[in-house]
Order: C-alpha cells, then structure tokens, then sequence
C-alpha cells in the first residue's frame, strides 16, 4: 500500500515538474518574434524604409555610390556591408527622448521634430541635444539576410567599440 502511494505521488511528482517547465519556457512563436529578418536587396538607395524589430521601428537605407565614397571613417565605421552594399541599419527614435526623426533625402539626414536633433545619413548626430547617433539592433549577417535580434561578429564589433550601446 504504501509502496503504491509512493509510486503515485513520485508520477504526479513528475507531472506537476512538466507541467511548470511548460509554464516557464517560452512558446515557440514568441521565440520566433524576437527575430526580424530582412532580404537587403529589396531596398533602394537614398529612400528610407521603416520596418519593425521587436515593437521598435527599425530604420534601413541604402546608400549611394556618392554616400559612400563621401563618407568619413566614424561613418564607415556604422555601416553594415551586404552583398558589396552599404546600409545604415539603425534603431529609428531619436536618442534624446525617443520621438521618430524624419528623413530628408534630399539633405541626405534626419531632422527630430521634437526638439531640433539632427542626425546625418549614417544615424551619427550630427546636433544636439540626442547625446550620440542612433542606436543600432543586434544583427547578424546571412547571405543576403539580415537577421535582426542575433549578435554577430560584425554587430559585436560595432559593440566593443563604441559605435553602438
Ligand atoms: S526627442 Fe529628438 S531632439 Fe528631443
């Protein structure tokens, strides 16, 4: 009898451990939407496209042939290179208090609404009051994708120095 009660209680035992560990982990489609992956050669150059990561806009521009050998070593410096192409892949809300800049292409930069920020075709501000240029999401290159929300070399690079929090 009370070997019984014994095996009983060990199988709920068990049970009840699955069930939680069910609870705990999360479900496969939130796992999956802490990803955005982006086919870089839809873009085209000089126009801003505005996706999603994580509930965050996400800022891409392609940049000119004229954008990139004008560039200077800070700009080069956040670029992300796909396929011989150069992109500015950036978080897009303003660093001092979080509005939306909008981009002139014409001018080749963005300009905050909010309080007068400036930040030039590369994401690096370029006048105050945003404290430093836009930040840029964990990324990863695969072939022709950009795989938002993965820390790949490129991305830990940028990270180690300084380019980005
Ligand atoms: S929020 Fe952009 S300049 Fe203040």
């Amino acid at each position: 009898m009370g070997k019984a009660f014994g095996a009983v209680a060990a199988v709920g035992a068990v049970g009840s451990l699955v069930a939680m560990k069910r609870t705990w982990d999360p479900l496969p489609s939130v796992k999956a939407a802490g990803f955005t992956t982006l086919d870089m050669s839809i873009y085209e150059e000089n126009k801003l496209v505005t996706e999603k990561w994580r509930g965050k806009p996400i800022f891409v521009l392609k940049k000119t042939a004229e954008m990139v050998a004008k560039q200077t070593e800070k700009q080069k410096a956040r670029d992300i290179v796909i396929g011989g192409a150069h992109y500015m892949v950036s978080i897009g809300l303003c660093t001092h208090l979080g509005c939306i800049p909008a981009y002139d292409a014409g001018k080749e930069g963005f300009l905050c609404a909010c309080h007068g920020g400036q930040f030039d075709f590369s994401g690096d501000v370029t006048k105050a009051p945003p404290p430093r240029g836009f930040d840029i999401p964990p990324f990863k290159i695969d072939g022709n994708l950009l795989v938002l929300g993965e820390a790949g070399p490129e991305y830990m690079k940028m990270k180690e120095t300084g380019i980005t929090l």
